[in-house]
């Protein structure tokens, strides 16, 4: 696996968005499957999960620790990622070397409210939901699995790390607990979703929603 194992921080922040994501720091990949893993704590059972972007499998490995006998159908649009996920040997879970919604509308939901999404997203934020250009493809995504509805969808957000530069953009307080409430506002107003849990660690935040309010 081609993942880079050196401690120089400036190199987190040279990471672009172009760069592919078996190359990022195992230690990052480790706080962000500590974060899956207390996120799916909260995440009812189901049969089957539909996994928009595989990568190397760290997500799938937590879905499974949590639900043993799911089957996760995944897609990734990076072939060497593919190959180290179908290598890991998960017993119930594929990935296909496809785009995300493509692999979506080949499935087919018998019942609605017995499956889940997991949108690991590389590069999301509320500017997404908010309508910009570049992130169409995004939020054609995520209604297509509201659509369908499942019982929850988990969605990763990458606003976090460069909070302090653009929380006026995103209408919100220099904090990331005002940035996740605006968001989840956003996302209640625009597809009906609710926040059933989330966690941050410094690049990323990871938002667990379902279509049922369960406020009180
Ligand atoms: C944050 S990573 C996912 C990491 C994964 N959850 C794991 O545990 O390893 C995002 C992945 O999305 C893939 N990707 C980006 N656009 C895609 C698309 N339209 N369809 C499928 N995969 C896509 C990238 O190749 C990248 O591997």
């Amino acid at each position: 696996m081609a993942v880079w194992r050196g401690k120089n921080p400036a190199r987190l922040f040279a990471m672009k968005d172009s760069t592919p994501y078996r190359e990022r720091p195992v230690t990052e990949i480790a706080r962000e499957q500590e974060c899956m893993r207390a996120v799916f704590a909260y995440a009812t059972p189901v049969p089957f999960i539909f996994e928009a972007f595989g990568g190397l499998g760290k997500t799938a490995q937590v879905m499974t620790e949590r639900f043993p006998e799911v089957v996760i159908t995944a897609a990734d649009l990076d072939e060497e990622c593919v190959k180290t996920y179908n290598k890991l040997g998960l017993a119930h879970a594929i990935c296909y070397p496809m785009d995300a919604l493509d692999l979506l509308k080949t499935l087919k939901f018998k019942e609605p409210g017995l499956w889940g999404a997991s949108l690991d997203f590389n590069r999301f934020t509320i500017l997404d939901v908010y309508g910009r250009r570049e992130g169409r493809w995004k939020i054609d995504l995520i209604e297509a699995v509201v659509e369908r509805k499942p019982t929850w969808i988990q969605i990763t957000d990458s606003a976090v790390r460069y909070l302090h530069l653009n929380y006026q953009k995103y209408y919100c307080q220099n904090n990331i607990d005002s940035y996740i409430q605006t968001l989840v506002e956003a996302m209640t107003e625009r597809w009906g979703l609710y926040r059933v849990t989330h966690r941050n660690y410094y690049a990323a935040s990871y938002l667990l929603l379902t279509l049922n309010d369960i406020s009180d």
